[in-house]
């Protein structure tokens, strides 16, 4: 018996060196680990043992079991791993993913050409919140609580207090609190107003803000700056006019148009901009001396100066999204 076991461990051991894959393994567990393989086999016969040997016997029998047992298991780990790692191999037939390169929306590259030329001019870039008091966007500007004019921009009200704010001319006074003239600032950044939305009108849009302040500041140079940036950003032939208006933080008020033409319609005057010498009572709101100082502003909205330019008929298609459109520019 002794030997026998001696012999199916040399044979296990044999075919153990030989099993090369899974399926040679699975072979070798039922020859001898199964059921009825060689070792259950060999248990069996323990009973045929005489009484005084069956104590070592079975001792010897036990560590054969043990030992075919942990061999296969440690051929078996083996073997899996290396399916596993083979499975998971990196196919380099597969089509590559492509990498797309983003860009600018053509709405921050008009901007970035308003910037341009304004910086040229002397002006510094600020930037103010989105989320304003009721006193920057108005209370400050000197819209009085219940004015009229607060209903020429219709508000997103988010409590009693604040609201998104309806253009960028808050910045102004943020601006004018913090720094005394002189100052010749650009502020940029997007606006909202509860509008019916249509081919014209938009729920968001972005303004940009001037601002200049100084001792010796006059409408002349407001108007003759303002031609000049539509002639260098529209070219230097651009149909333009102003029309006399009304805001509350400004006196006189204009607004300035440029001619429109796009293809295959009807051209028409194209509002761009709201302006104005900034009104002695929002200088004195924020503590500079309206007697000393005297300013210009004007606020322009960014998807009509792009829309004119660029020939887009329809405002909503700058927010889409759609890439057939965004990559034209
Ligand atoms: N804030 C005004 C608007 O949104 C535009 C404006 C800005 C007018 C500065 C005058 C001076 O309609």
């Amino acid at each position: 018996m002794l030997k026998k076991i001696g012999e199916t461990r040399k044979s296990f051991d044999e075919d153990l060196s030989k099993a090369n894959d899974l399926a040679s393994l699975e072979e070798l567990r039922i020859k001898y680990l199964g059921r009825k393989g060689l070792v259950s086999q060999l248990f069996d016969s323990l009973q045929d043992v005489p009484k005084e040997e069956k104590r070592n016997v079975g001792q010897v029998l036990n560590e054969l079991k043990l030992h075919t047992q942990s061999k296969f298991d440690e051929l078996k780990n083996k073997f899996d791993k290396e399916k596993v790692s083979s499975e998971s191999y990196i196919d380099l037939t597969l089509p590559g993913r492509k990498r797309e390169v983003g860009s600018k929306h053509i709405l921050i590259q008009t901007l970035d050409e308003i910037k341009e030329i304004f910086k040229g001019w002397g002006f510094s870039v600020y930037e103010g919140p989105e989320l304003e008091s009721d006193y920057y966007n108005f209370g400050a500007l000197n819209f009085p609580a219940d004015h009229p004019a607060r209903d020429m921009q219709d508000t997103f009200f988010v409590s009693e207090d604040f609201l998104l704010r309806t253009h960028t001319s808050p910045v102004q006074i943020r601006l004018m609190e913090q720094k005394k003239p002189p100052i010749r600032a650009l502020m940029p950044g997007k606006v909202f107003r509860n509008e019916a939305i249509s081919a014209k009108s938009y729920c968001l849009f972005h303004q940009v803000e001037g601002l200049v302040v100084d001792t010796d500041i006059t409408f002349a140079e407001l108007k003759g700056t303002l031609v000049a940036f539509v002639k260098q950003f529209y070219g230097k032939d651009v149909p333009y006019r102003f029309r006399a208006s009304f805001f509350p933080f400004t006196e006189p008020s204009a607004e300035m148009d440029v001619w429109w033409q796009p293809k295959g319609k009807e051209g028409r005057w194209l509002e761009i901009l709201g302006c104005g010498m900034v009104d002695p009572n929002v200088l004195t709101n924020v503590g500079i001396d309206p007697e000393k100082y005297v300013g210009y502003a004007f606020g322009m909205g960014i998807e009509r100066t792009a829309m004119r330019k660029y020939g887009i008929d329809d405002i909503r298609i700058l927010f889409d999204n759609d890439k057939r459109f965004l990559t034209q520019f």
